[in-house]
């Protein structure tokens, strides 16, 4: 009889070669920059949750791209982009930023890996946002996402694989039209039809047929044969269905939560984790913001629009709301997903302010809080603790090493790595992909 090893003993001990990259606030970290930087060297980017509400900008070569729901990391040649199981694909919409993307010479046709398992976003969804978002005043970005999440766990969901194999999809779609009926007859809305669901999604079935495959398998088979694999979450933090400002969240688990059910792999297989951090915080949409600056100071930090990397949303073009650094966030979100480096974004924008005020902590009645708070209410009632520190005249922008920041500069990175209890590893001083401290 053959002698039969044990099959986990060698993988499980071996060092991997796969990074995630979490946004730790409300989105909007940098992150597309981030994965630009720090995908130099990598084979695969992999997205696990959210859609098109996302928007990653990437500056490089003088041009702008801004992602949806394809991964940033692609635009470097030979990087395979994985759209994962638990992202919510807006079909119509992927397939055109695809297009555009080739148009402007980035062919990822062939470079792009989508999970059957992912749902679609059809145009049932987006109708029914519309609807649902004058009462409840969430400020989503109305791409369809809160309602195609509900209709998965209510598992009345369509999936890409569906899609692809056609098995009972009218059926299906009916069937989903029929739970909806009530909700468009009581809003005095027309209901949508079956054409008007399937016909765009058959019309790009073809498209997608071939990128179509089990990620999984994919990224352990590739992420045991030594590939290098950064997995980009959307979103950040803050905005967690579970750990976020709940209401005011999307749907979705944008940090390491999210990694294991929405790409399918052992988290474990996660060897670094890298939490995004701007130099100040911001937040699009609705939602406590408690360290949030009204005023000149805030539109100081949020820009006029004038220059592309101004705090506008890539999605909607909302303004942000802007607001000193919060660290108590920092700290928490660091503690919870088991942060192992930070990428400290947009150091630059504090260029030439006379103070910079950071927020280390939150006091409630007196008394300095350990936990975040769970509910809006209680957020309303929390007392930021400011420390202000020195800013600096000299400019930090386009700096390319830690020991040419201007004192200050050095010193409130060095602050932020205390706050957080890990260390900065890279600081980006500009939009474009050189304008970065490796440290
Ligand atoms: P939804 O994801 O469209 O359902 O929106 C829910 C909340 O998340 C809203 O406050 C949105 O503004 C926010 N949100 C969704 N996607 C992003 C993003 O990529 N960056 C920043 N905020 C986002």
């Amino acid at each position: 009889m053959p002698e039969l090893s044990n099959p986990n003993s060698e993988t499980m001990t071996k060092k991997t070669n796969c990074r995630l990259v979490v946004g730790l606030f409300w989105g909007d970290e940098g992150k597309a920059k981030a994965v630009d930087v720090l995908g130099e060297n990598a084979d695969i980017v992999a997205r696990y949750q959210g859609g098109a509400n996302a928007g990653h900008t990437v500056y490089t070569g003088g041009e702008k791209f801004v992602f949806h729901q394809v991964p940033s990391g692609v635009l470097r040649e030979d990087v395979t982009g994985v759209l994962g199981a638990g992202m919510v694909i807006d079909l119509p919409e992927l397939v055109d930023e695809i297009r555009e993307l080739k148009n402007r010479g980035i062919d990822a046709t062939s470079r792009l890996v989508i999970s059957s398992r992912a749902h679609l976003v059809t145009s049932l969804h987006k109708r029914i946002e519309k609807i649902q978002e004058t009462k409840l005043g969430i400020g989503t970005t109305l791409r369809g996402i809160g309602p195609t999440y509900s209709d998965k766990y209510a598992r009345r969901g369509l999936r890409i694989g569906q899609l692809v194999h056609k098995h009972g999809l009218e059926e299906s779609v009916r069937k989903l039209i029929d739970s909806h009926r009530p909700f468009f007859e009581f809003a005095g809305e027309p209901v949508p039809t079956a054409d008007e669901i399937l016909t765009p999604l058959l019309e790009k079935s073809a498209f997608i047929e071939d990128m179509v495959d089990d990620v999984s398998l994919f990224l352990t088979d590739s992420i045991h044969a030594g590939k290098s694999v950064l997995i980009e979450g959307a979103q950040g933090s803050m905005l967690d269905i579970d750990w976020g400002t709940y209401p005011f969240v999307t749907p979705t688990s944008p940090a390491l939560s999210g990694v294991a059910s929405g790409l399918g792999i052992d988290p474990r297989l996660v060897e670094e984790v890298i939490g995004l951090v701007k130099a100040f915080t911001t937040r699009v949409g609705n939602g406590p913001l408690p360290t949030e600056l009204i005023g000149e100071e805030g539109e100081r930090l949020r820009g006029t629009g004038e220059h592309e990397w101004d705090e506008f949303g890539a999605t909607t073009g909302r303004p942000r709301r802007c607001g000193w650094l919060d660290g108590f966030v920092l700290t928490c979100n660091c503690r919870r997903w088991g942060v192992d480096k930070l990428f400290l974004t947009k150091l630059d924008v504090l260029d030439g302010m006379e103070k910079a005020r950071l927020c280390s902590a939150y006091k409630k009645d007196g008394k300095v809080l350990r936990a975040y708070p769970s509910t809006a209410k209680e957020l309303e009632l929390v007392e930021p603790v400011f420390e202000e520190l020195e800013g600096w005249s000299e400019g930090v922008a386009r700096k390319t090493k830690f020991e040419s920041l201007p004192e200050n500069a050095k010193y409130y990175v060095k602050r932020v790595e205390q706050i957080a209890g890990c260390p900065v590893g890279w600081i980006s001083t500009g939009p474009n992909r050189e304008n970065t401290i490796v440290r």
